[in-house]
């Protein structure tokens, strides 16, 4: 499906009433979901008491409440009450060789066994993995690594700030990049600029801006109007990694862009590495940014995995230490542990020796393909695409509203609902999704398995309330 075609869809979707589940069918499927997550409602209540809300992941499925996990193998999850869902959340997206991939458990027990997990000093497979991610990212010519996402975009925009001596930043509006305070500006829904960012002074935002996806010309004029660009920040799938889909050309414009004005062009790698292409963003869409962010993908989902590489003359800035030059201060106990390196290191090996990328976006591609036959036979407006190994289905579209439009603020609670209801109607058909609108793939995802997926879902349109 091309970009044209995507973006007439959401139009669509977004143009129409929110798809709504016939009544008695929406009851049937929350007390169903009532009855056979018992101990998951337990574990919540519990949970609820001691821990915000009850639940901490950011993606956590969590309508009517949330369920609780008692194991993850293979592409399956099997919560505390034994039931076993058909895992796409795969942890948010790190997951592509399957849950505890059992060469890759293997390595990681033996460091834990014969090297020990944390030493503070530089092991062997710091730089053995840094060399296989430089291996596949050619422009990171320096490796730093860091603990989560987040971290490695909040360097990264502190590099670029050092390194042009400006301080403007730009991301595209909608993009998610992490907590950071400065980063926590326009996210998730185009437009919302200060929507999330409770509890930060307004003056940490005085050097970021947002340009709307995929508008060269408004960026153009950003940099026309704010001369001291010091980088411009991209999610290469478009913002939210692919949920606002990014036009053909558009990151290569930015790139350009970039260059001409002297400022740095950050790629957040976070989910496209290894998942969209062995390259990443930056292979697939044919540009070069001058630093790239990379998070939990490198290290397949083992914690603490997450890298900033680039270019030297700008990497230089960011040297480990205690005082001394002008330089972008970065730290973290836990980073560049021989744990985290190691899976890294096995990870990415593993990937391209399996061909993961490959194998898994062509699950991708059979997945959205089936969806779309189904959504046309029930003559649903929905639609899917995958991008390499990342599906995405829209339903209610809640990431293609736009908040510089007026009319749509209103429909952000109401289309995040429906969203919630297809995810409770996804665990009544034993699948588990990311936020009920993106499916994560993996080697194990088998034609099989994905053709079983595409019925369940037919049964789930059999359930909307049709116009
Ligand atoms: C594109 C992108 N950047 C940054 C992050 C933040 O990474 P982390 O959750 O490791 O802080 C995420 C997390 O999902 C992401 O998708």
């Amino acid at each position: 499906m091309d970009y044209e075609e995507k973006i007439a869809k959401i139009k669509k979707i977004v143009d129409l009433p929110i798809s709504k589940f016939k009544s008695e069918e929406l009851k049937a499927i929350i007390e169903r979901y009532e009855k056979n997550h018992v101990k998951s409602k337990e574990a919540f209540e519990r949970a609820r008491k001691i821990i915000p809300g009850g639940v901490e992941h950011n993606l956590a499925f969590n309508y009517p409440f949330p369920l609780a996990s008692k194991r993850v193998f293979d592409c399956y999850l099997e919560t505390v009450d034994n039931i076993v869902l058909t895992d796409y959340l795969m942890d948010g997206g790190p997951i592509i060789l399957g849950h505890n991939h059992p060469i890759l458990t293997e390595k990681v027990i033996e460091v834990i066994r014969e090297i020990g997990p944390c030493h503070g000093l530089t092991n062997e497979y710091e730089y053995l993995a840094a060399e296989e991610l430089q291996k596949h990212f050619p422009s990171c010519e320096i490796i730093r690594w860091l603990q989560t996402g987040t971290e490695a975009d909040m360097l990264a925009i502190r590099i670029a700030r050092v390194a042009t001596n400006r301080k403007w930043v730009i991301k595209i509006g909608g993009s998610y990049h992490g907590w950071s305070d400065q980063l926590v500006y326009d996210m998730h829904v185009p437009g919302t600029k200060l929507l999330e960012s409770h509890g930060i002074p307004k003056n940490v935002f005085k050097f970021i801006d947002s340009c709307p996806p995929n508008d060269i010309e408004t960026l153009r004029q950003m940099f026309a109007e704010k001369r001291k660009v010091a980088a411009v920040l991209i999610e290469p799938m478009g913002g939210e990694s692919g949920a606002n889909p990014v036009r053909p050309g558009f990151n290569k414009e930015v790139e350009e862009l970039c260059h001409e004005n002297k400022a740095l062009l950050i790629s957040d790698e976070v989910v496209c590495a290894f998942r969209l292409h062995m390259g990443g963003g930056q292979a697939y869409y044919g540009y070069e940014p001058d630093l790239s962010v990379f998070g939990k993908i490198v290290g397949h989902g083992y914690p603490s995995a997450a890298a900033i590489g680039g270019k030297e003359e700008y990497m230089k800035y960011c040297a480990a230490g205690v005082g001394g030059g002008k330089r972008a201060y970065s730290g973290g106990t836990l980073a560049a542990n021989p744990l985290t390196c190691a899976a890294a290191y096995h990870a990415i090996k593993l990937v391209e020796e399996t061909g993961a990328t490959e194998i898994a976006g062509k699950a991708g591609a059979r997945l959205a393909d089936g969806l779309n036959e189904v959504f046309a036979k029930y003559e649903l407006p929905w639609f899917s695409y995958n991008l390499g190994g990342t599906v995405h289905f829209h339903t209610s579209c809640l990431f293609g509203l736009s908040f510089d439009i007026p009319d749509q603020v209103g429909q952000l609670p109401l289309r995040k609902k429906f969203m919630e209801h297809i995810g409770a109607a996804l665990v009544d058909q034993e699948i588990i999704s990311v936020a009920g609108s993106r499916f994560y793939m993996c080697i194990l995802h088998t034609d099989e398995i994905i053709d079983e997926t595409i019925k369940k879902i037919d049964n789930i349109c059999q359930k909307i309330e049709l116009n």
